[in-house]
């Protein structure tokens, strides 16, 4: 059996060991306050991992369709930054957690906007955000964010919109309540219906896997490779979810799932481990809070046993020299390794600084770099001019400048292919 396949049945297991373990719970009720909601099977249990690379897991119920509900929210929240920018939204939305119902008909005490975009009166704003010419427009440009992010073509279930319109009184007393503290632009009525549509969006396990795998990779989707979005409304999105995606009981998944996460009262859930993977529940029965209990055990499984919780402390950084050469008198080579983040970039330059009080040129090997970021590149970038204010030489190494590309971060920098070049210029110096 090739490795691949040892690590793929390995992690099915895992998967089918969990939904066996929560199968048999039958705590909760399907949500009834939408008539059509009620007549979904209640023992469905679905559930879906993608990883970053696109790679799906998926076990159970993981192609059974269901409507989205609330986890529209925080990808119409990512399209309305997307559209019209981060100022012009937080102009109308916040970023506090509620500490009240999804339904609630209530606005920030101080700025009279919604608290935030995951209960329904900061979804409703949001959409009002989309631009469009008419409910049309602004709905299809909705549906063509998510199913980019699903990977496939979305639909609304007609059932559930016209149901979820005919018992819509709530959502409509928060638009029109909106509308009178200058919130929401345009027709409630219109915006609403969209709020409905969207709402009523059909998705599997699988797709939300998907959904949440894109925001996972920082808006790009893993399986077709196109970017949607970029990682800044990505970040911000994530930051909404971590703080207000499972309503009250927010704090108590923080701790013990750790990941953005957020619900639907249809029964999914998604999470998102940055930079990761992707995870998407489906078990209808919810929770006093509106989530689903079977998914939130899932979760809270998962996590435990894969080790998924963002603030999981694992190990320190300073495995980021990997070993260090005296390759001639006062000529010291660091290998470098690993993804190199501003704190294990700090720590090399605080060791190679450290040192120079006994090794006058400092070569820094990065060919075993993985990957890098802004900041560790210019603090690379700025070694050699903190180290000529001391006397001493500092060179890089870089064979194909995948890691310190030619530009104005690295012009302070002097990068060789080789040791051996860099050797030489130690030498001439
Ligand atoms: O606004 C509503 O009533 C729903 N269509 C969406 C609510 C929802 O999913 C709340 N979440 N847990």
């Amino acid at each position: 059996m090739s490795t691949l396949a040892t690590v793929a049945v390995l992690v099915q297991k895992y998967l089918d060991d969990i939904l066996a373990e929560h199968a048999d719970i039958t705590d909760g009720a399907v949500a009834d306050y939408i008539p059509e909601l009620a007549s979904v099977d209640p023992s469905s249990f679905g559930l879906s991992l993608e990883l970053s690379d696109g790679y799906v897991y998926e076990s159970g119920d993981s192609a059974t369709e269901f409507t989205i509900q609330s986890i529209s929210k925080p990808f119409t929240y990512a399209l309305a930054i997307d559209q019209v920018g981060t100022d012009a939204v937080d102009a109308k939305i916040g970023v506090e957690p509620s500490g009240e119902p999804f339904n609630e008909i209530s606005v920030d005490d101080q700025t009279k906007t919604p608290k935030n975009a995951m209960i329904n009166a900061g979804a409703i704003a949001a959409v009002s955000l989309i631009p469009g010419a008419d409910a049309q427009q602004r709905f299809e440009r909705l549906l063509d964010f998510y199913s980019a992010c699903a990977g496939r073509r979305l639909d609304v279930d007609e059932d559930v919109y016209n149901s979820e319109k005919a018992t819509g009184s709530r959502n409509r007393a928060i638009a029109y309540m909106l509308q009178s503290f200058g919130v929401l632009d345009g027709d409630p009525d219109e915006v609403l219906d969209v709020y409905f549509r969207q709402c009523a969006i059909k998705v599997t396990s699988s797709d939300l896997a998907c959904m949440a795998s894109t925001l996972a990779r920082g808006g790009v989707n893993p399986g077709s490779g196109i970017r949607i979005t970029s990682d800044a409304v990505v970040q911000r999105t994530l930051s909404v979810m971590m703080t207000c995606g499972m309503y009250d009981a927010t704090g108590m998944w923080a701790t013990t799932v750790g990941m953005p996460a957020k619900s639907g009262v249809g029964g999914g859930i998604i999470a998102v481990l940055p930079s990761q993977l992707g995870i998407g529940v489906y078990a209808p029965p919810l929770d006093k809070n509106g989530n689903s209990v079977r998914g939130l055990r899932a979760c809270q499984s998962l996590s435990a046993q894969l080790g998924l919780h963002v603030m999981s402390v694992t190990r320190e950084s300073r495995s980021t020299i990997r070993a260090t050469h005296d390759i001639a008198a006062g000529v010291r080579v660091y290998e470098l390794h690993g993804d190199l983040l501003f704190a294990g970039a700090e720590r090399a330059l605080r060791i190679v600084e450290h040192d120079s009080d006994e090794v006058d040129v400092a070569i820094l090997e990065l060919s075993r770099v993985d990957d890098i970021n802004d900041v560790a590149r210019r603090m690379l970038a700025g070694m050699r001019q903190s180290l000529n204010r001391r006397g001493k030489e500092g060179y890089l190494v870089d064979p194909d400048r995948r890691v310190m590309p030619a530009g104005s971060a690295t012009a302070s920098a002097v990068i060789f292919p080789t040791v051996a070049q860099a050797l030489d210029a130690a030498g001439a110096r």
